[in-house]
């Protein structure tokens, strides 16, 4: 079972469609492929189906029976999709109260990694798609993943973001026994633009080429219309342009 974290502190760069795109991909491989939501925002949530607002069977439940130390099986509130292979372990609103309730408790940054590891004959793949912040939540992505990958949108601003998450990466990796591997993926690259083009030739220049990946992931408008039909554009066409970029960069990934 490999675990993939997609994080960055910066809203709005292509974190969950990463996620949901990349998982999309291997269901159809026949992987056994679990997205976990610790988005308060809830937008994978909704992605499959599921309100946010009113969830009772959420991953809120897993850190309330954590913090409680009671027993709980995970499985009791991950819940199958319609596509096959594809299961979510969705999030409820809630989530958003976690920092204020546990984030000094000790202990409490090992959860998911903890309950995940439960998992491991049951999933070939996890993806755990993270809020914008920095918080228990985060904390907890992190120690769980194998990987963390870093979606970057192609443009000045979304640089900053990067920074920040490299930040909180050198932060985490002070208390880890081996540095988080990761990987930084351009997101929504419009070739046409000036600015998309600068943006990454100061990628290339600017970050670890082991970590930058070569596949860049370019803009297409399909991946908003899979959206709004509740399916991973991966299953909805899959030889879309967008589709296509994320399936050879999961190709990358999977020979890491
Ligand atoms: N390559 C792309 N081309 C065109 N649109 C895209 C692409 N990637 C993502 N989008 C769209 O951009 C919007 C933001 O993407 P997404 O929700 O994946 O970002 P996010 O980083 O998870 O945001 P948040 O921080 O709010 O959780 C969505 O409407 C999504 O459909
Ligand atoms: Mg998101």
């Amino acid at each position: 079972m490999k675990i993939w974290a997609v994080a960055n502190q910066k809203g709005g760069v292509g974190k969950t469609t990463t996620a949901i795109s990349l998982a999309g991909w291997l269901s159809l491989k026949n992987k056994k492929t679990l997205l976990v939501d610790l988005d308060p925002h809830g937008s994978m949530t909704s992605y499959f189906g599921l309100d946010p607002d009113s969830l009772e069977k959420s991953v809120y439940r897993v850190f309330q029976k954590a913090a409680a130390k009671q027993h709980m099986d995970i499985n009791e509130v991950i819940q199958t999709t319609r596509f096959d292979n594809l299961s979510i372990l969705p999030a409820s609103t809630a989530i958003a109260t976690l920092d204020k309730q546990l984030g000094s408790r000790e202990g409490m940054g090992l959860v998911l990694a903890k309950q995940l590891l439960n998992l491991k004959d049951q999933y070939d793949y996890i993806f755990i798609d993270c809020p914008p912040m920095l918080g228990v939540l985060m904390i907890n992505a992190l120690a769980a993943c194998h990987q963390l990958l870093i979606p970057v949108q192609t443009e000045h601003l979304a640089l900053k973001g990067l920074d920040r998450m490299l930040r909180t990466l050198k932060m985490i990796n002070r208390v880890r026994k081996a540095p988080l591997d990761y990987a930084i993926i351009p997101t929504m690259f419009d070739r046409r633009t000036r600015a998309a083009i600068e943006c990454l030739r100061i990628m290339q220049k600017s970050y670890d080429p082991k970590a930058l990946k070569k596949t860049i992931i370019p803009v297409d408008t399909k991946f908003r219309e899979a959206s709004s039909k509740g399916v991973p554009l991966p299953i909805y066409g899959s030889q879309t342009r967008g589709s296509k970029a994320y399936n050879l960069l999961l190709d990358t990934l999977l020979v890491e």
